[in-house]
């Protein structure tokens, strides 16, 4: 068993939800929804039907950010942070579900997005799989997560995280996941590579929040 093991992880979101934007807020000094609400905005404009998946939507920050964009449906397997989402944006569709078996037909998306999601999937090609079924050819997925080799990121990570998580969550346990989570991530142009081994098309890479997060966009072939 694996320290990403599905059931530990959603316990983990199950017990911090209600503490989870707080404590983002803090740890990432208010900077973290500026990173997200700008990686929405620089996304190309899609029509006003579009349909639109957030996965690992968790209190639905970009869904948020994207509820003005198409249809939007935001999709995580924590209840405790989908009641969460639910509050913070109403107009969404919010589904309980898992990224490794996504309850949509084939080609249903014209954009996927997933922030700070896939480093805690412990079968990250099947969901990668996934994602690739359920886009509409041509359809874009977008990918936010910390950006692991930058410098801002690791001494925010290794000095000021360790000491704020402790004082708030009162429990070592999601700092010591979110720190090995992180570090055994891929960097970015890792990323891409993994994307494009499941026949997604490089678009764009772009830096936000002082470069502490990074966005890649990729785009699903015509023909897969
Ligand atoms: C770090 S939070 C990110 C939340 C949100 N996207 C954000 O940017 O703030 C990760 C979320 O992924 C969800 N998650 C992890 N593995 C999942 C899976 N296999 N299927 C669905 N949701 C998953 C967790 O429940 C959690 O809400």
């Amino acid at each position: 068993m694996t320290y990403k093991n599905p059931e530990k992880i959603k316990e983990m979101f199950n017990s911090i939800a209600n503490r989870y934007d707080f404590i983002n807020g803090i740890i990432s000094f208010g900077t973290h929804r500026y990173g997200k609400k700008q990686a929405i905005k620089d996304l190309p404009v899609l029509a006003h039907d579009a349909e639109i998946l957030d996965l690992c939507t968790g209190t639905g920050d970009l869904a948020f950010f994207l509820k003005n964009s198409g249809h939007v449906t935001g999709l995580d397997f924590s209840k405790n942070m989908l009641a969460l989402a639910s509050k913070k944006v109403p107009e969404v569709r919010f589904v309980e579900g898992d990224c490794t078996h996504l309850p949509f037909e084939d080609e249903t998306f014209n954009l996927v997005t997933m922030g700070f999601g896939l480093r805690n999937i412990e079968n990250s090609d099947l969901a990668l799989d996934e994602i690739g079924r359920v886009l509409k050819p041509e359809g874009l997925f977008l990918h936010l997560d910390f950006s692991k080799t930058n410098l801002a990121g690791d001494f925010v990570f290794d000095r000021i995280v360790p000491f704020l998580v402790r004082i708030f969550y009162n429990n070592t346990v999601p700092y010591n996941y979110l720190v090995k989570s992180k570090q055994e991530y891929f960097n970015p142009q890792e990323l891409v590579e993994k994307f494009q081994s499941h026949g997604l098309k490089y678009v764009t890479q772009k830096y936000y929040s002082f470069g502490m997060m990074c966005a890649t966009v990729m785009k699903r072939q015509t023909t897969r």
